[in-house]
């Protein structure tokens, strides 16, 4: 059986919630991202100064889960400076977000399917899949693509529900496939 761990960065929690479902799931470990200087306002500025050392070996996982959100089009800082450092120890990588972009819009400026082609840019054949869970599968179907409804919703136990319910079921489907 392989070896998984989660890593996630979150700022609002959705990616926080949407990690800890993954790890239960999977029974696997977990651990948070933690950026040196923790500014979100710098981070959309692309103003950084890395993350802190991980508690686990990343070399000792078979897979890891890399969870976290996008803002502005871009893979934010604390994600972007993870695959980078740790890129000769990951084995293989599956990246997971909870964004605001639906999959109809994540070929947009600031959708989802431009980060998964960055991650999948770096770790090249490491990458074994792209996930997103939009945060507008939550929502009811006026609200889908309103940015303001999505921007204020946040993963929990009381939403998750139905149509991402299925979504995480089917995903993890693919996980378990994937050598467990
Ligand atoms: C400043 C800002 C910019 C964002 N830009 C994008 C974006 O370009 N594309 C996208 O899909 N979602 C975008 N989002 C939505 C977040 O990805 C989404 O709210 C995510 O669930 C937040 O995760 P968190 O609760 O773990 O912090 C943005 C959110 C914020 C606050």
């Amino acid at each position: 059986m392989e070896k998984i761990i989660v890593f996630y960065y979150s700022h609002k929690g959705s990616n926080k919630y949407l990690a800890g479902k993954i790890s239960e799931s999977l029974s696997c470990e977990i651990e948070e991202i933690k950026p040196r200087i923790n500014i979100f306002i710098l981070f959309l500025m692309n103003i950084h100064l890395g993350i802190k050392p991980l508690k686990h070996r990343i070399e000792d996982f078979d897979l890891v889960i890399l969870c976290g959100p996008i803002w502005m089009g871009k893979l934010i800082p604390p994600l972007r400076c993870f695959i980078r450092k740790y890129f000769i120890r990951i084995h293989k990588l599956i990246f997971v977000t909870c964004c605001g972009s639906t999959d109809a819009r994540k070929d947009e400026k600031f959708g989802h399917g431009l980060v998964f082609r960055e991650v999948e840019n770096i770790l090249k054949d490491k990458c074994l899949i792209c996930q997103s869970f939009p945060v507008g599968l939550v929502l009811p179907e006026d609200k889908k693509e309103d940015a303001d409804a999505f921007m204020k919703t946040h993963l929990n136990d009381e939403n998750f529900k139905g149509e991402i319910q299925e979504r995480f079921d089917n995903f993890l489907t693919k996980v378990n496939k994937m050598g467990r």
